[in-house]
């Protein structure tokens, strides 16, 4: 069963909208978002396959090495995961808090109802057990729809909270807390700030697939608003931002470019070189995402990390209001 608070249309509005400002700004850049249609999220599987791409399979471990320590702490009756996705790490968790005997209900919430609609599926014949709920939403927006209840436990793993900048991570956290009740969880995925030699490579595969996600975007642009960018003059570029520490991901283009938007009625110009943004992922230190948590009202209770301190996965309860 799925419950809709984002439809087609809205999507539709949302991207002529992010497509319509962020080609205007200068420098250009789009929302990460916009990368995961079908091709998207099957490139992005891909990505988390990858032998550089150690986000996923370590923050894997992790959880499993700690998914009972998680039900024991928190007793939690109702999971709800943002940006679920496949929810395949999830099982790790799901399992655990059932064998833990306190679950009750699992809610995915996720942009894609395509992507939700199979998880669903998958979910409730696995799970006889458990009801399982999707919410098709947009977890920066649709906090205040989630399920009511007590000891819930949101997950939002994978490091996404790293594409977004600091201001709009503030202002997700605070909206997060604020449907939360004093004592309910966050359980909470960050890539860690480490060499750039480790990071950049995950991000500039030698397969090239994080190129092909990166240039989809356009291929989604070029489909949804009948833009004809042309996908092959756009090179994928992964950089380090050692101020911020993030990497960013551009698309340069490699020659001019003069890209109609026909859903939009617009012409836009790349000159020779000029790069777009289309990804920023930040990388964490313990201490900082303690004090951006302290601000929002939530208290950083349990730390975990793998014997290289690549990825950490935290375990944060919602407190008073800083
Ligand atoms: C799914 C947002 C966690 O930032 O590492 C993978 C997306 N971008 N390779 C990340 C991504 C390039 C990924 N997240």
């Amino acid at each position: 069963m799925l419950e809709i608070h984002l439809d087609e249309h809205d999507i539709d509005r949302e991207l002529r909208a992010d497509v319509t400002t962020g080609l205007a700004a200068d420098p250009k850049w789009l929302p990460p978002k916009w990368f995961y249609d079908a091709r998207g999220s099957r490139l992005f599987e891909e990505i988390t396959r990858l032998p550089e791409y150690y986000p996923t399979r370590t923050e894997r471990a992790i959880l499993a090495g700690h998914a009972d320590d998680i039900a024991r702490l928190t007793d939690a009756k109702t999971l709800v995961e943002l940006g679920s996705g496949s929810s395949e790490k999830t099982r790790l968790l799901l399992d655990a808090l059932l064998r833990h005997g306190t679950l009750g209900s699992f809610v995915p919430l996720d942009v894609s109802g395509a992507a939700l609609e199979e998880a669903v599926a998958g979910l409730t014949a696995d799970y006889p057990g458990l009801a399982v709920r999707g919410v098709v939403g947009d977890m920066t927006r649709h906090l205040a729809h989630l399920p009511d209840g007590d000891n819930r436990v949101v997950a939002f793993l994978g490091g996404t909270i790293g594409n977004l900048v600091p201001a709009e991570r503030a202002e997700f956290l605070s909206a997060l807390r604020a449907a939360l009740h004093e004592g309910e969880w966050l359980l909470l995925g960050t890539d860690l700030v480490k060499d750039p030699a480790v990071v950049v490579p995950a991000y500039d595969d030698a397969a090239g697939v994080t190129a092909e996600f990166n240039r989809n975007v356009l291929r989604v642009i070029n489909r949804r608003l009948s833009a004809n960018f042309d996908v092959d003059a756009f090179a994928h570029v992964a950089l380090w931002d050692d101020r911020n520490e993030w990497i960013e991901m551009r698309l340069r283009a490699t020659s001019a470019q003069r890209v109609t938007i026909g859903e939009l009625g617009l012409t836009v110009n790349f000159a020779a070189g000029e790069e777009l943004r289309t990804e920023i992922s930040a990388k964490f230190r313990r201490e900082g995402l303690e004090n951006e948590l302290g601000r929002a009202g939530f208290a950083l209770r349990h730390w975990w990390t793998d014997p290289a301190g690549l990825f950490g996965v935290s375990l944060i309860q919602a407190v008073t209001a800083a």
